[in-house]
This record gives C-alpha cells, sequence and structure tokens, in this order.
C-alpha cells in the first residue's frame, strides 16, 4: 500500500476566490467534523489521562446558534457531510435539536456522528428523528475486564444497548470503530470481528495515532494495519474491495460475504492526499487537520459581528494552509497540542 499520488496540477487561487474550498493541493473539503463538546464519559486510556482533562469553560464554548449558523456557511461553501464528534457528543445537551437544524440546512448535509455509544440505547431513535443519518461507535473490545481496563469505565453494557438501540432506529449502516493496541486487545480482533458480523455491525480497526493526552504513543508499539490483517487472516477470508475514494478505511469482504470489515492505516499508510476534512473545535477554532499545529478562531470574529464574508475569507486562508500529509514519522513530526476529545475525530 502507498499513498495516494497528488494532483500534479496544483491550484494558484488566492483564499478570496469563489467555488468549493480548495487547498494548495487541490483537495477539496466536503467533510466537516463538529466537536460538540469536549467532555467525556469514559476515559480511553489511548486518549485521556484517568483524572480527565481540564474541560472548556461554558463561555468559551460555541452556542447552538454559533454552530449552526458556521455550519450554514460550510454548507455554501461546498461541503456535504456533517459529523457531530466530541469528546462525546451525547453528552451536549442540546444535541437532538442542533441535529434539527443542521438537517433544515439547504442543500440538507448528510449528518454522521461518533459516539461512545453510552447513552445511546435512550437517545437513538429522537436522534434519528430529528435528522440524524448513521452512527460510529467507537468500541474495542466485548470482554468486559477488557473494556474496564481500556476505559476505565465499566460501561460495555450500555455500550452494546447503544448499539442494538442504533441499529433498531435505522442508524445505518451501524459502524463500529476499534484501536488496536498491543498486548491489550490484539488478540482478540477476530473475536469482536465474529460478534460484530452476527449483529450486523460493520467493523473498523485503526492504527492508534499519536493523539493522546499523555504524549506516550510510540511508533515501535503501534499495531499496524498488516498485523490486525493477518491476525483477523487466522479466521477469515479477506478480500480486498476496490473503490475506497476519500474514505479512509481500506475494506474487505468477508468469506463470501456479504459483511465486511475496514482496516484504517492512519500512520503506516496514510491517506492524507486524498483527504476532504476539515475540523471546528467545541470553542470555535477551525483546524485544517487533525495533526495542524496551528488553528484559526473563528469565535472571536463571529462575537465581534464578522459577516459571512469575513468568516469565509478566514476558512478560505485556513484552507489554504493545509500541509500535504500529518507526517507522522518524520523527524520533524510534532504532535498536537490539543488531544483527540478536544479536536473531535
Ligand atoms: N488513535 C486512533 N483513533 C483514536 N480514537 C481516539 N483516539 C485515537 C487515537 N489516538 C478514535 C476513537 C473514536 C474516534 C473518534 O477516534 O476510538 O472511534
Ligand atoms: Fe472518550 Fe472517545 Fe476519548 Fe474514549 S476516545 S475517552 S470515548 S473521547
Amino acid at each position: 500500500m502507498t499513498d495516494l499520488p497528488l494532483p500534479t496540477v496544483r491550484p494558484s487561487a488566492p483564499p478570496g476566490a469563489d467555488g468549493p474550498l480548495v487547498d494548495t493541493f487541490g483537495r477539496i473539503a466536503k467533510d466537516l467534523r463538529v466537536s460538540v463538546t469536549d467532555r467525556c464519559n469514559l476515559r480511553c486510556t489511548y486518549c485521556m489521562p484517568a483524572e480527565g482533562l481540564p474541560w472548556l469553560p461554558k463561555p468559551d464554548m460555541l452556542t447552538d446558534d454559533e454552530m449552526v449558523r458556521l455550519i450554514a456557511l460550510f454548507v455554501r461553501l461546498g461541503v456535504r457531510q456533517v459529523r457531530l464528534t466530541g469528546g462525546e457528543p451525547l453528552l451536549r445537551r442540546s444535541l437532538v435539536s442542533l441535529i434539527g437544524r443542521i438537517s433544515e440546512l439547504d442543500p440538507r448535509p448528510t449528518i454522521a456522528m461518533t459516539t461512545n455509544g453510552v447513552g445511546l440505547e435512550r437517545l437513538a431513535a429522537p436522534l434519528k428523528e430529528a435528522g440524524l443519518d448513521r452512527v460510529n461507535v467507537s468500541l474495542d473490545t466485548i470482554d468486559r475486564e477488557e473494556f474496564l481496563s481500556l476505559t476505565r469505565r465499566d460501561r460495555l453494557a450500555d455500550v452494546e444497548a447503544g448499539l442494538k438501540a442504533a441499529h433498531d432506529a435505522g442508524l445505518t449502516p451501524v459502524k463500529v470503530n476499534a484501536v488496536t493496541m498491543r498486548g491489550v486487545n490484539d488478540a482478540d480482533v477476530a473475536d469482536l470481528l465474529a460478534w460484530c458480523i452476527e449483529r450486523d455491525y460493520e467493523l473498523r480497526f485503526i492504527e492508534q495515532m499519536p493523539l493522546d493526552a499523555g504524549h506516550e504513543w510510540q511508533a515501535a508499539t503501534m499495531v499496524t494495519a498488516a498485523e490486525i490483517r493477518a491476525e483477523l487472516e487466522q479466521r477469515y477470508r479477506l478480500t480486498p474491495l476496490d473503490g475506497r475514494g476519500s474514505a479512509p478505511a481500506e475494506r474487505f469482504l468477508i468469506d463470501d460475504g456479504p459483511h465486511t470489515v475496514g482496516i484504517i492505516a492512519s500512520v503506516s499508510a496514510p491517506f492524507c492526499a486524498a483527504c476532504d476534512r476539515v475540523r471546528l473545535t467545541a470553542d470555535g477554532q477551525l483546524r485544517n487537520c487533525l495533526f495542524a499545529n496551528s488553528e484559526s478562531d473563528l469565535r472571536t470574529p463571529l462575537r465581534a459581528g464578522a459577516t459571512d464574508d469575513d468568516l469565509e475569507g478566514i476558512i478560505r486562508g485556513e484552507m489554504w494552509r493545509k500541509a500535504r500529509g500529518h507526517g507522522i514519522g518524520s523527524p520533524d513530526f510534532h504532535q498536537p497540542d490539543r488531544p483527540m476529545s478536544a479536536i473531535g475525530g
């Protein structure tokens, strides 16, 4: 697997131009990820310290009106999918009505959410009704003890109930995201897959990225996509499927189908060349990449009375600065100061 080729003709249009949200490599942003809160009710070891993090103060967080105004602007600039993330997005009290308002935008974007599933049992049906189209639920193991040691909370049963409720509510295809950690859950990947196949959930494994609050990630101990595939192939026949587009997962047909499994080689085979994502944090900062070392403040100008044109200029400028790739593994790679929970998946 190699990185996808970048376009050879690089656009020369300045950020003040009309047209889609383009960067200097010709990539066009179509997928906006909005972190609606930095808080979480789990403490996954690859993400947060046991004691949690200093949460954003309420006045720093965007209100629903502010979020909807920015999302509407992005939709006008060509965004076609809005994914709500966290922290844990279900912890934002206004989530159902926020989704309702996003679903009223014209053109209506696809609305997805990445959640840890705790609390989804109660909210799946109202969220679907409000306009949510799909969910990705993070679940790294179906072993209760392992779940407890990974997330530091005994909530596996809540996640299982949340997944079932999402499926019953028609938030399909229900996707499960699993981060693989050496010596923790890497030996159980085939069990997790069997469990997901049985319930009609589409499982995707994600290579662990250096986004932990403790900055303890090490390339040498990361479980690679190739290792995950080999482990799954001990039990299943995997046939690669084509047509991945800008989707990060390489997908495989399992045995004779119809089920599939995805493996996201974020580190060992980055998909930065096909990236169509841009991120808005809960405190109104725009990030052109998970790994960006800078961001553009939209909240301050928004609150100071900026027009949509003013904000558009800032957004285009931020996209124009998007780097070629994340550079994990290169000597000058610098882990972002914000942890994953404050950026949003
Ligand atoms: N590396 C890879 N994936 C991560 N996630 C959280 N932290 C990391 C990390 N360091 C996953 C979560 C969730 C999604 C938002 O990203 O498990 O599924
Ligand atoms: Fe919470 Fe997600 Fe971080 Fe786990 S990975 S602590 S569920 S934000």
